[in-house]
């Protein structure tokens, strides 16, 4: 059954949270397991439904998994299979993260069209002509791709725009191809500069990831890997702006500052407090908001991934605001449930942005949530109404989001799972 949560409003968040591993970058780490025999050793992987997703895949593959708590052994020692199961492909747009690793590993890939959240058209084009580029053969078949290369070898790369898993898809598969792979107009995520700590861990050979142009050496085999997953801005970028929108006093711990220049910025301008503080950084909110018009753009731009919780902050803001998305056509989908609270925003007509007028004084009602970044946007707008909010859609939250409910309630917010519908009617036995 669909899990949903009860949401009572106007209460300040108050005390400490620790940020969990980024999903972001457990993803691929956990692909690039297929890449050596060696036992790949984890820590710091958050508990989400994506990565329990990742594991039966590993696990349909052929590869030994074992978790206790947040750490996680990969090894993908045996004979590795090469098909993703359809079944998992369609849960998630990561699934696409297994064509470089498989390709790399077994020479084959087949792969069902991944599914995933509906934020836009989500092509996968240029990890296509990344791989067709090393010398792979792609071929598209009854909606799936199905792969092939004799040995991959390396290329110089020019992706038509820095796309996140497509940078990841073809840095992995470079691993062990054969020579030198650039990758220029490279995502710049700092997830993708994890996993290439993870692979260089592995004793692969990639510098300047982080940069726009990312360079591999191909090495014939890989070795085990130690790696501590990096912690999850976007879950602390989340946590901020819930923070901002309810108002109070919280501190981050293990809080990724630096990869978070822009929110801060924008926070910042807002009338938000957030200083860097040992182990982490402290955010804090008493007085007004001020709006703040955004763009979102790829990294160290603002994050797309923040721009729906951004807009639920903007709700409480003294003024209006002009919200625009660059990188996903589908990613205002969350405005009719955010104005079912009391929003009052205005898609434009050509749908790439918004305009928010505030502050609003939102009130509960019964939203559900369309995919996982809309749903904070959600929870946050139901932390700041008055009244209670039934929220609909959890599981998408807890694609991404470990133990959210858990969290908030930590910090003194109203946060539960409500009790199981009653029938509408009962009828009399007999009757
Ligand atoms: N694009 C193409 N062709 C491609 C690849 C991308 O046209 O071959 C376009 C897309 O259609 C989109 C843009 O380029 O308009 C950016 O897409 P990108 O490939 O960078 O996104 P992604 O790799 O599918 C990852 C994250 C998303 C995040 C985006 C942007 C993972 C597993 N997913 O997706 O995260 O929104 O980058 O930063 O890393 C989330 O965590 O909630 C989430 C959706």
């Amino acid at each position: 059954m669909a899990r949903r949560l009860q949401i009572t409003g106007g209460i300040p968040l108050r005390g400490d949270l620790t940020i969990s591993g980024a999903k972001n970058a457990a993803l691929p780490i956990m692909a690039a397991s297929l890449l050596t025999d060696a036992p790949c050793h984890l820590t710091n992987v958050p508990r989400l439904a994506d990565v329990d997703t990742s594991v039966a895949i590993l696990e349909a593959l052929g590869v030994d998994v074992r978790r206790e708590g947040d750490a996680m052994t990969l090894t993908a020692g045996g004979e590795v299979g090469h098909e993703v199961p359809a079944e998992h492909a369609r849960l998630m747009r990561a699934s696409i993260l297994f064509m470089g690793p498989l390709l790399a590993r077994t020479g084959r890939a087949v792969l069902a069209k991944p599914g995933g959240d509906d934020i836009g058209m989500r092509r996968v084009d240029q990890h296509v002509a990344g791989m067709i580029h090393m010398g792979a053969t792609v071929e598209e078949a009854e909606g799936s791709f199905v792969c092939s290369a004799e040995r991959l070898v390396g290329a110089d790369i020019l992706l038509d725009m820095p796309t996140v898993t497509g940078t990841e898809n073809l840095m992995m598969a470079a691993c062990l191809a054969e020579g030198e792979t650039t990758i220029s107009n490279a995502a710049r995520e700092p997830h993708v500069a994890d996993l290439a700590a993870a692979l260089n861990s592995m004793g692969a050979r990639v510098s300047g990831a982080g940069t726009d142009r990312i360079e591999i050496e191909g090495v014939d085999r890989l070795g085990p890997a130690e790696h501590r997953v990096c912690p999850d801005y976007l879950e602390a970028g989340t946590y901020a702006l819930a923070v901002a929108a309810a108002g109070g006093d919280v501190q981050l711990l293990d809080c990724p500052l630096p990869d978070l220049r822009s929110l801060v910025l924008k926070l910042r301008h807002a009338g938000v407090e957030i200083e860097a503080e040992a182990g982490g950084a402290r955010v804090r909110r008493e007085g007004e908001l001020r709006p703040v018009d955004l763009i979102t753009w790829t990294h160290p731009g603002f994050a797309t991934d923040l721009q729906p919780q951004y807009t639920a902050v903007m709700t409480q803001a003294a003024g209006e605001s002009v919200i625009q998305e660059f990188l996903f056509e589908n990613r205002f989908n969350y405005v009719p449930e955010l104005n079912a609270l009391g929003a009052r925003i205005e898609l434009f007509p050509h749908r790439r942005g918004i305009r928010v007028q505030g502050p609003t004084s939102l009130r509960g009602n019964i939203v559900t949530i369309p995919d996982i970044r809309a749903g904070a946007a959600l929870l946050i707008g139901a932390l700041c109404a008055t009244g209670s909010t039934l929220l609909g859609g959890v599981e998408h939250l807890d694609r991404g989001y470990e133990d959210m409910a858990g969290k908030l309630s930590r910090l003194g917010a109203q946060v539960k799972e409500p009790p199981a519908s009653v029938p509408r009617q009962s009828v009399e036995p007999g009757a």
